[in-house]
């Protein structure tokens, strides 16, 4: 087993997932805990995650140096690196930030990795500035000089950048060299085993019935497709018409529980009801909270109509966790309202048979139960919809159009053949206004921005280089179709620093 020391970052899960997708048996543990888990776990190896820290703030999560001494491999991410460099009598630099890809090259193959220069993945504010006896540098970038570090002789690893994230090229082979080749640890790929996950429902579950939340997404499907076959028609599947999902989505829900899933869909009408909630809110998470506690009252109100209901199923996955606070030292980015809007009295028990799997374990769940790839490769959509793709107050005009352009951006890109190469895409009204002239007229009107992104697993992301052909087709159509739009921008933003999300 390896254990990865959670430090806070938001991908310190990652690092986890890809030492699972390689086969290596992991748990997570908090840095105070470090020296009694050893002594109990005995792992053959270590991981320190990045955090959201820097090593000179008060409060940093820090390590007992004690471990510096057990003879045991480590390999230091980010802020672990900028710790144990620390510790072991390096100097780190505060203030020196960088977000998004950078070029590696290497100075030494010592990893035998298939490429001398590379891309790799940073997401720092610190660097370390002098390395600690014992360690040589094997690889640069441009602006950071220690980037990639090994002391051969106690085996220890420190990288400034993200192998974790996908972004970073080979950065699997550099796990994957440190679990097998330093740390001998065997390898047995990861098995996902719908059966297993099928039985524990059945069992957990027993003769009650479960209600189940479902929008017509990836998670939720999978989730309630698990939990139809375990429990058969004791599953009522509910879908909430808020009004703010996208266009098109009801009919594809229809489908889903005639055609794919036999269970007794119930469609609760309820978009007055959100847009009542939401007037005059503009404050994202208060958006997602009000949401988020509308949506389980229609479901215990929708619950009480049914006998023996006692689970709410839901297709919360591990992003979702990790994203609302998941981990002790993790920061909070944005409550997704299935896990952070929970209110504390609710009555229903929580379902989750896929909260522990990443979106592309969970395609790959869905996949091997033979949910046909049309729905297994939809673009995930946020719980909140539209809602937060709208900056500012949600009125019923601004949903309309928001809801047209999306549908512009969809259908142009499924047009250009892009669809399963872009992770998600869609407009997002800005709240800003700029003038422009329509039919010799000034007009001073709404900026709607386009996103369009590539993605494996939600925890980083880079922007798609659309066709000029495809954006000016997209750009035309918004603002000729969708009124009182005065123009079309496109977002260049690297995920992190910035989330997929406006809001
Ligand atoms: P961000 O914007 O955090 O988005 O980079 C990561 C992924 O999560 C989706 N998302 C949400 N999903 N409730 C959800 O269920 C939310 O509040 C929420 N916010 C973002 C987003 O679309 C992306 O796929």
């Amino acid at each position: 087993m390896i254990l990865i020391i959670d430090f806070g970052s938001q991908t310190t899960h990652l690092i986890g997932r890809r030492l699972r997708q390689l086969g290596v048996a992991i748990e997570y543990i908090d840095p105070e805990e470090i020296i009694d888990q050893i002594k109990k776990i005995k792992p053959l190896g270590l991981i320190f995650s990045g955090g959201p820290a820097s090593v000179y703030e008060d409060g940093a999560p820090d390590i007992d140096s004690k471990v510096f001494a057990l003879g045991i491999p480590i390999f230091s991410i980010c802020y672990g690196w900028q710790l144990m460099a620390q510790h072991l009598g390096g100097k780190v630099k505060n203030g020196f930030k960088e977000y998004g890809p950078e070029k590696l090259l290497l100075k030494s193959n010592y990893l035998h990795l298939p490429a001398k220069k590379f891309q790799v993945f940073m997401s720092h504010g610190d660097t370390v500035i002098k390395l600690p006896k014992g360690f040589e540098i094997l690889g640069s970038t441009k602006q950071v000089r220690n980037a990639f570090m090994v002391d051969k002789d106690r085996k220890f690893y420190g990288v400034q950048f993200h192998p974790e994230a996908d972004h970073t090229n080979y950065g699997l082979e550099i796990l994957r060299y440190f679990a097998h080749q330093v740390c001998k640890e065997k390898l047995e790929p990861l098995d996902l085993n719908p059966q297993q996950i099928i039985s524990h429902i059945a069992k957990k579950v027993g003769k009650n019935k479960v209600i189940c939340a479902v929008s017509g997404g990836v998670d939720s499907t999978v989730a309630a497709f698990l939990i139809g076959q375990a429990i058969g028609q004791n599953l009522i599947p509910v879908y909430v018409e808020s009004g703010l999902m996208r266009q098109g989505t009801k009919k594809l829900v229809k489908h889903i529980f005639t055609k794919l899933i036999k269970a007794d869909l119930v469609i609760v009408e309820a978009k007055k009801h959100f847009m009542q909630a939401l007037k005059g809110v503009t404050d994202p998470e208060e958006k997602r909270k009000i949401i988020g506690e509308l949506y389980i009252d229609i479901f215990q109100k929708e619950a009480k109509n049914h006998q023996q209901v006692k689970f709410l199923g839901q297709g919360t996955i591990y992003s979702d966790v990790i994203e609302s606070k998941g981990s002790k030292k993790a920061s909070k980015i944005k409550s997704h309202h299935n896990v952070g809007g929970l209110p504390a009295g609710m009555k229903l028990k929580l379902l989750e048979p896929v909260r522990e799997f990443y979106k592309d374990e969970v395609r790959e769940l869905g996949r091997i139960v033979g949910i046909p790839k049309k729905i297994v490769m939809q673009q995930p959509f946020p719980g909140p919809g539209n809602a937060v793709r709208i900056r500012g107050e949600v009125t019923a005009k601004r949903l309309a159009q928001q809801r047209q352009a999306d549908a512009i951006v969809v259908a142009e890109i499924k047009r250009a053949g892009l669809w399963h190469q872009i992770f998600q895409c869609f407009s997002v009204m800005s709240g800003t206004d700029s003038t422009a002239v329509k039919g010799d007229a000034r007009v001073f009107a709404e900026v709607v921005a386009v996103r369009a992104y590539e993605s494996k697993d939600i925890m980083t992301s880079k922007w798609a280089e659309l066709p000029y052909e495809v954006m000016q087709k997209i750009s035309s159509r918004i603002v000729n179709e969708v009124p009182n739009v005065s123009r079309v921008v496109y977002d260049i933003t690297t995920k992190p620093p910035a989330t997929m999300e406006w809001e």
